[in-house]
């Protein structure tokens, strides 16, 4: 039997941000130290909140206007994904010393519904279950195989191709025979994405993509995976091959310095080459995802799925961390490991 901690730590949302993107301010985020966990009621599970995920959408989620989900509220627990293992469970389904994942939040023991909560499979580390195993995996995933849909032989484009969701979608688009070229911010980036099977990866930091593309696809591009949205996305959508499909995954350039929404000036070439563009939340298809998990974890026991994280030691790391997602200096998952110092 764990024993059961009467008090935590957690960050609170005190403040929006002044702007939807940027540096958070002083002032948002409010450490708090001697928080009284509370008594779990009837369906409730108490987690050790081992591991803690910082998304591009953690940084939304500030704002007070909807994106993947509705704005965290103000005066609670700063929402993410986490994960842990049980401490206390009045939910008939969970035991202590299980294994979940889920909507932790920005705390060190949550007090959490079971049935928000997934197990993490035998075997497979907690961090996985916020990685390959879960948002960057199930996101990966669906938006390749349902909306992508690459057949052998098919160029596939993807942006972002060293972070988390992109690795992912890197591999699996390998895995489906298809030519894969990245997109990434750095030379020991690039060199990752070709490491996981990709045959040629653009550093758009010093390549132009546009160019790059006519060299590298004169064929055209039959999907494009895009993490970035805005200029980037512009530049590819004249190199679409007739019947080729968007994947409309992040839009993560719009962090960029604050200039606002980017016009597309390319549009018209999703018109004259039939071009299907489609964006996706992951969360709206929890019914997938053990179908999803059952095809990722062989590859992911048997090595044929690799990842790299970023990893941050401590809860009172990471608001600092979470900007790392919009300079590019995180160098793979953008993970916390929460834990009392
Ligand atoms: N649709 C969904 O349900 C869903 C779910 C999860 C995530 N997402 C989206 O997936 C994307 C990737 O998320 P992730 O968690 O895997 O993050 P990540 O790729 O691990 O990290 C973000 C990366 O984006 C790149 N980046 C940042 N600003 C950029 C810019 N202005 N232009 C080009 N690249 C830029 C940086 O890499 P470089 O150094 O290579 O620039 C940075 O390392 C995000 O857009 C996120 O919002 C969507």
């Amino acid at each position: 039997m764990s024993e059961t901690p009467r008090r935590t730590r957690r960050y609170v949302l005190a403040e929006r941000p002044a702007a939807p993107t940027g540096p958070l301010e002083e002032g948002v985020l409010r450490y708090e130290e001697d928080v009284p966990v509370p008594r779990l009621g009837s369906g409730q599970v108490l987690v050790k909140v081992e591991w803690m995920s910082l998304d591009p959408a953690t940084r939304s989620w500030m704002n007070d206007t909807p994106s993947s989900l509705p704005p965290s509220p103000l005066g609670e627990t700063m929402r993410a994904l986490g994960a842990g293992t049980v401490s206390a469970s009045e939910h008939p389904d969970f035991v202590v010393g299980e294994r979940v994942c889920g909507l932790l939040g920005w705390q060190e023991d949550a007090v959490v519904d079971g049935s928000s909560l997934r197990r993490v499979p035998d075997g497979v580390p907690l961090n996985a279950s916020l990685n390959v195993l879960g948002i960057a995996g199930q996101t990966a995933w669906l938006g390749l195989h349902d909306i992508g849909r690459p057949r052998k032989g098919e160029t596939v484009v993807v942006t972002a191709a060293a972070g988390g969701v992109g690795s992912v979608a890197v591999q699996l688009a390998v895995a489906a025979g298809a030519r894969v070229i990245g997109v990434a911010g750095t030379p020991a980036k690039c060199e990752w994405v070709r490491e996981l099977g990709a045959d040629e990866c653009v550093d758009y930091r010093e390549d132009d993509v546009s160019a790059a593309c006519s060299r590298l696809c004169p064929d055209g591009i039959d999907v494009v995976f895009d993490n970035v949205g805005g200029a980037m996305l512009d530049a590819l959508l004249p190199h679409m091959a007739v019947n080729a499909r968007v994947v409309l995954c992040g839009a993560i350039s719009r962090h960029d310095g604050g200039r606002g929404p980017v016009p597309l000036h390319n549009w018209f070439h999703l018109l004259v080459n039939r071009v299907r563009m489609e964006a996706f939340i992951y969360m709206d298809h929890e019914d997938r995802f053990d179908e999803i998990e059952a095809d990722l974890l062989p590859r992911l026991r048997d090595g044929g799925l690799r990842s790299r994280e970023h990893v941050v030691e401590g809860l009172t790391a990471a608001p600092a961390a979470l900007h790392t997602l919009f300079d590019g200096t995180n160098t793979g998952k953008l993970l916390v490991r929460v834990g009392r110092s």
